[in-house]
């Protein structure tokens, strides 16, 4: 009911040229894929890997929008800027801009709304740290994340999250198939009940945090997970591709 989806960060890698390369190569290699496929580049590598992706399956993410139409915000990028080259999904607090860029759960559910009124899929980033991990705080940090990141939504199949433990984030260690599950069970159950009515059945829940090519089976098969949001292994084509194809 819940079509996977496979998309790819690849933060602040790639020029444009190496990005449209790594395109390249990538498309044979996921040809046959049955599960929606993402690349969210950085923003000035998207016309490249717009024209390189052409006639695949292949779908173009960005990595952040900002929530105003348009305006005063040097050195941003609005919604409709994005949709205009072809964009159709984009990343939307990232721990990454969260810890370093003054992201806030208020900025998130801005840009949340600016992109999904502007017809672009957010992928909206959730999690804990180890630290709140180890305190069992998990559910409470994320019982506060749903509360906020996602107000006056009101369909939630048009947006997917990323559940990613921010200890499980380019380190190597990865959440185990069923804590991972686990998890992402718990947020659709509370979204469900938070946000009565609006959809959340058909929301799918990515997980996030060093997956990779050996790992992605084994999260793939659980039955709460609708997908993955990879870092690194995203930047090679053979690796992104296993994940792609978890399934063959
Ligand atoms: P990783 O990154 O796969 O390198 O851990 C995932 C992410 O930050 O989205």
């Amino acid at each position: 009911m819940r079509k996977p989806i496979i998309a790819g960060n690849w933060k602040m890698n790639n020029t444009a040229s190496e990005g449209a390369e790594l395109v390249k190569a990538l498309k044979p290699l996921v040809k046959d894929a049955k599960c929606e496929v993402v690349v969210c580049v950085p923003a000035i590598d998207i016309p490249a890997v717009k024209k390189a992706i052409h006639g695949s399956k292949i779908r173009l993410g960005a990595q952040n929008v900002h929530f105003a139409e348009k305006g005063a915000y040097t050195g941003e990028i609005s919604a409709n800027m994005l949709k205009e080259y072809g964009v159709q999904y984009v990343i939307i607090g990232h721990s990454e801009r969260r810890a370093y860029f003054g992201e806030t759960d208020e900025t998130v559910n801005k840009r949340t709304l600016a992109a999904l009124a502007a017809g672009l899929t957010p992928i909206v980033c959730i999690g804990e740290s180890l630290e709140e991990r180890e305190g069992g705080l998990t559910e409470k940090v994320l019982d506060n994340q749903i509360a906020l990141d996602f107000q006056g939504i009101e369909d939630f199949s048009k947006i997917v999250i990323a559940y990613e433990p921010i200890w499980a984030i380019g380190t190597g260690r990865t959440a185990t198939d069923e804590q991972a599950n686990e998890t992402i069970g718990y947020i659709r159950k509370r979204m469900k009940k938070v946000y009565a009515g609006k959809n959340v059945g058909r929301m799918r829940i990515q997980y996030g945090g060093s997956m990779n090519a050996k790992n992605c089976k084994g999260l793939m098969s659980q039955p709460e997970i609708d997908g993955g949001l990879i870092g690194g292994a995203s930047l090679k084509p053979a690796d992104f591709a296993a994940i792609v194809n978890f399934d063959k």
